[in-house]
């Protein structure tokens, strides 16, 4: 008994010590005050209860700092100082708002150590940490005049929701500097901030040296910071203001890809600028990018003239110079000394003497960090940026940067480096010498060269002409390299087929060289092309309905007349389609060549597209939802053998609703292979100049930059599951205030009403967990970041298994691209005619 009464009073005590503590000296607040003021101990919490703002003392320290920190996150954070210079020596202190209405931190001593030193009105002033970790004075009568800002003030923490400026007239804004060490947050040497002069770019300084640079910022990603190609998260990341403010100053945000992930940016004491990300799970911090991480980032780390090769062979960085220079101090740098860098061999003449003919050449790098101290140049039509550098004699090297425009450096050659991917291209003046001899000898050499070529022409001309006969089956079956090479190692014999009756009767599954067809029995078979025999306007071509003899219909595709880009599409389709044999893909049966006609012609698909019956109000009602599962399963199941199964790796890289023919019973089959792509089976993704394909189904890092591999394909196929569960376009989609069905889709899922996306035509679901699943599969599929979405494998897996836990989406951002402006919703980018190149790549 008495033990127990023990307890009791000891528990009641610790309780009462609690209460005292809550009371007395921990109060927390929302806001300081005239009345109100902030004492050592005591705590001022954000709104949402993300940030707190108090007293700390660093670690090994006993001097006492005012700061904000994240609330509940151990180690403490701090994220902000505001008495980085002037440390309180004892718990006295306090934080108020002073009589001149200032924020103010006194000492014991009332005396002011640290102010605001704004000119605030003095009508009853409050501060407010709000949630994004911002420290604001404004007039409780007026909360929109902001006096002051911590975001406008920072120490060495970014944090989004922060603004920062980017204006060439007010100069370089070193608007962070770090610790001078862990103990101290007195400002040290480093800083980090932006150049704005030329092309915007972030910087990490020394005193005034440069220790990095981000490279140029081209409206989407900075250039010189290659993980930026390869995370493809860039659709969030950083952003420019674009109206620019009244004083000319635009600012950079940073939208993080998750709103409820805690992010930082912070320069660190030893100058290392780290992104970090709060893990939920493990509760510590987990670093997602570092800069400078390589040997090849610090800043000009081989001199000047001179490329850091950052490849994966090597670990610190190779340094080699650019063609045409050599090393200014070969023996400091075969000791590996590169700081003396590299000169040019033959010097440029830049002659202004009508007599002087050799003008200066270029030479062009590939997948570069452009040099630093490049200069914009907006030139008018008539010059162009290469003009621009010739008649600069001290031009060394011009660009037209995809997203920033011309550029010329007229500097010396600083900072640059060879990336594995991405990276841009850089024109590199040199002597007409270091090009390639003496134009004169060219210009023979070309004549000599081009006159043999053009009797060589005529020659082939005049024998195809006189067995022109044969012209077709030598171009389905023998003449084109790479669709031998396909076929070498198989064994097989050649057939030229070109007698319908001889087609129809061998049975073609078996066949693996493709027949050919007489374009009379084509034209008849199509009644000469009629109208009413059209079927619809694919890719690169129309598509016609064909009645051959034996009563056997055909489907097929005329490429337009005269389109030298349909070619290209053309050989594509019949190399990989040919080859290709699953039950949900579309097969090809023959092909004609004649004259100007290439033809193609394909098994006949008597329900025609899935778009004809999604997207017709009529029509989709007859989708009943048994069917759009065998739809949505039959697409996956022919993808992941595009993927994986078939003998070679294939990137569809056009997959939407009307590429999904259905058969007469409504089984789909994937169609035009115009823009497949063939892969090893050791790539995982390639480069695009040309991006085409239909917005609402591209994933992002191949609309924006050209990136494909078979996660974009998912990308797509998650937009068709979408669409065919909901019955409604992704990119015409109206629903509320969404911009795109993902957004839509992200937003009921959010809220747990998932349910409401299933299209209301579908009268009986007998097992409603099954379109929400496919819903859940779509989105995870239209992830905005490659490494989240899963590939076709698991697609299959997550489709068929009614128990396993499928991943938590994050919400989509992509859609919101569309509001940059450039892309027109739903506009097909590619047509026969004219191949758009919409969005510019750098490569
Ligand atoms: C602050 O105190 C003054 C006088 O003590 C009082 O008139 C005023 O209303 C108080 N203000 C607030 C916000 O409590
Ligand atoms: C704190 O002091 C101890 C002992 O002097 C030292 O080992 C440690 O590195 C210091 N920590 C920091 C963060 O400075
Ligand atoms: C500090 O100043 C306030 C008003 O300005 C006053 O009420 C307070 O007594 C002063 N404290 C000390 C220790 O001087
Ligand atoms: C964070 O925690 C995880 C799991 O405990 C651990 O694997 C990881 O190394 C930690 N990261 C850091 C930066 O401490
Ligand atoms: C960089 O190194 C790789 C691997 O050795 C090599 O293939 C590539 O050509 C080098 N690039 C440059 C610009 O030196
Ligand atoms: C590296 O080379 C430069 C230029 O030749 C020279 O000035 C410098 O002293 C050298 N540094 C070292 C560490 O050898
Ligand atoms: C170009 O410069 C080189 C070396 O500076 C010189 O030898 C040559 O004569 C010059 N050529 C012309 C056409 O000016
Ligand atoms: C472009 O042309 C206009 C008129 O011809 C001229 O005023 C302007 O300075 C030119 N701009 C540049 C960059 O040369
Ligand atoms: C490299 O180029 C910079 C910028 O033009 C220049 O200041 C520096 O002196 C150059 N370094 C050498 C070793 O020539």
């Amino acid at each position: 008994m008495a033990e127990s009464n023990r307890d009791l009073t000891l528990v009641t005590t610790l309780f009462i010590l609690l209460q005292l503590c809550r009371i007395v000296s921990c109060s927390t607040s929302t806001l300081i005050t005239r009345n109100l003021t902030i004492r050592d101990g005591d705590s001022l919490i954000s709104e949402g209860e993300i940030f707190e703002l108090g007293f700390f003392s660093p670690k090994n320290s006993t001097l006492r700092y005012v700061g904000i920190w994240f609330k509940n996150i151990e180690p403490r954070t701090i994220v902000w100082v505001a008495n980085r210079e002037t440390p309180l020596s004892d718990h006295n202190g306090a934080l108020k708002i002073a009589d001149d209405g200032n924020l103010v931190v006194v000492n014991g001593q009332n005396n002011t150590v640290w102010s605001t030193n704004v000119h605030p009105k003095l009508n009853n002033n409050v501060a407010v940490l709000l949630e994004t970790g911002d420290l604001v004075l404004y007039s409780d009568s007026d909360r929109d005049t902001k006096y002051w800002e911590s975001f406008n003030n920072p120490t060495d923490t970014f944090l989004p929701g922060m603004r920062v400026r980017v204006n060439p007239s007010m100069g370089e804004n070193r608007a962070f500097i770090p610790w001078k060490s862990e103990s101290d947050p007195s400002p040290g040497r480093y800083s980090m901030g932006i150049d704005p002069f030329g092309a915007i770019e972030i910087v990490i300084w020394e005193g005034e040296t440069r220790k990095w640079r981000s490279g140029p910022w081209n409206s989407a990603i900075f250039t010189g910071v290659p993980d930026m190609f390869r995370v493809t998260n860039y659709i969030h990341g950083f952003k420019l203001s674009s109206p620019p403010d009244p004083d000319g100053s635009v600012f950079f945000t940073y939208v993080p890809s998750n709103k409820d992930d805690l992010l930082r940016f912070r320069i660190r004491f030893d100058g290392i600028v780290e992104q970090l990300m709060w893990n939920r799970d493990a509760r510590n911090w987990t670093s997602l990018q570092v800069k400078p991480s390589k040997e090849c980032e610090k800043y000009n780390r081989c001199g000047n003239y001179s490329v850091c090769n950052d490849s994966k062979d090597f670990d610190s960085g190779k340094c080699s110079c650019i063609f045409g220079f050599e090393p200014a101090y070969r023996n400091q740098w075969n000791k590996g000394n590169f700081s003396g860098g590299c000169k040019r061999r033959v010097s440029l003449n830049c002659s202004q003497s009508l007599f002087a003919k050799k003008e200066d050449g270029f030479r062009v790098l590939k997948g570069m960090k452009v040099p630093d101290f490049g200069s914009v140049v907006s030139i008018n039509n008539s010059e162009t940026c290469k003009d621009v550098c010739l008649r600069d004699c001290s031009c060394n090297a011009y660009e037209v940067v995809p997203g920033i425009g011309c550029m010329i450096w007229t500097r010396d050659l600083v900072d640059m480096e060879h990336f594995e991917y991405g990276g841009n291209n850089v024109n590199i003046r040199l002597a007409a010498s270091e090009i390639g001899g003496k134009k004169e000898i060219w210009i023979i050499l070309f004549s000599i060269v081009g006159a043999f070529m053009l009797g060589l022409c005529c020659l082939c001309i005049w024998v195809l002409w006189k067995f022109r006969k044969n012209v077709k089956d030598i171009f389905c079956n023998k003449e084109d390299n790479a669709l031998l090479d396909i076929r070498k190692n198989r064994d097989y014999s050649v057939k030229s087929l070109s007698s319908l009756n001889e087609v129809l009767v061998e049975d073609q599954v078996d066949t693996p060289d493709l027949p050919t067809f007489s374009f009379n029995s084509v034209a008849s078979a199509t009644g000469d092309f009629s109208e009413e025999n059209k079927l619809g306007q694919g890719g690169f071509g129309t598509v016609y309905k064909g009645k051959f003899s034996g009563g056997r219909e055909m489907a097929v595709k005329r490429l337009s007349g005269k389109s030298k880009q349909g070619l290209e599409e053309f050989k594509n389709e019949i190399l990989l389609i040919a080859k290709l044999q699953h039950r949900n893909l579309v097969r090809l049966l023959g092909c004609c060549i004649e004259n100007d006609e290439k033809i193609l012609i394909y098994e006949y698909m008597p329900n025609n597209s899935l778009d004809r019956f999604l997207f017709d109000e009529s029509k989709r009602m007859s989708l009943e939802w048994r069917k759009r599962w065998d739809i949505i399963g039959g697409i996956a199941r022919g993808l992941l053998y595009l993927h994986r199964d078939s003998r070679l790796k294939i990137i569809h890289r056009d997959l939407k609703a009307s590429n999904i023919l259905l058969d007469k019973e409504m089984k789909p089959k994937i169609s035009d292979f115009g823009m497949a792509r063939i892969f090893n089976y050791r790539q995982d993704q390639a480069n695009t100049i040309r991006v085409v394909g239909t917005y609402g189904y591209m994933a992002p890092e191949y609309a924006m930059e050209g990136m494909f591999s078979e996660k974009s394909d998912v990308y797509s196929f998650g937009v068709l599951i979408l669409e065919i569960v909901s019955g409604s376009k992704n990119v015409s989609f109206r629903g509320s205030e969404h911009r795109s069905l993902i957004g839509y889709a992200w937003s009921l899922w959010s809220q747990g009403k998932t349910k409401e996306l299933i299209d209301p035509t579908i009268k009986e679901i007998r097992d409603v967990n099954e379109a929400i699943r496919c819903i859940h599969v779509g989105m995870l599929c239209t992830q905005d970041s490659v490494i989240h979405r899963p590939n076709m494998g698991s697609v299959l897996l997550m489709l068929e298994s009614q128990t396993s836990h499928l991943p938590r989406p994050r919400q989509p951002t992509f859609h919101s691209f569309l509001n940059f402006g450039e892309i027109v919703e739903g506009k097909e980018v590619a047509t026969v005619n004219d191949i758009t190149l919409t969005t510019v790549v750098g490569r």
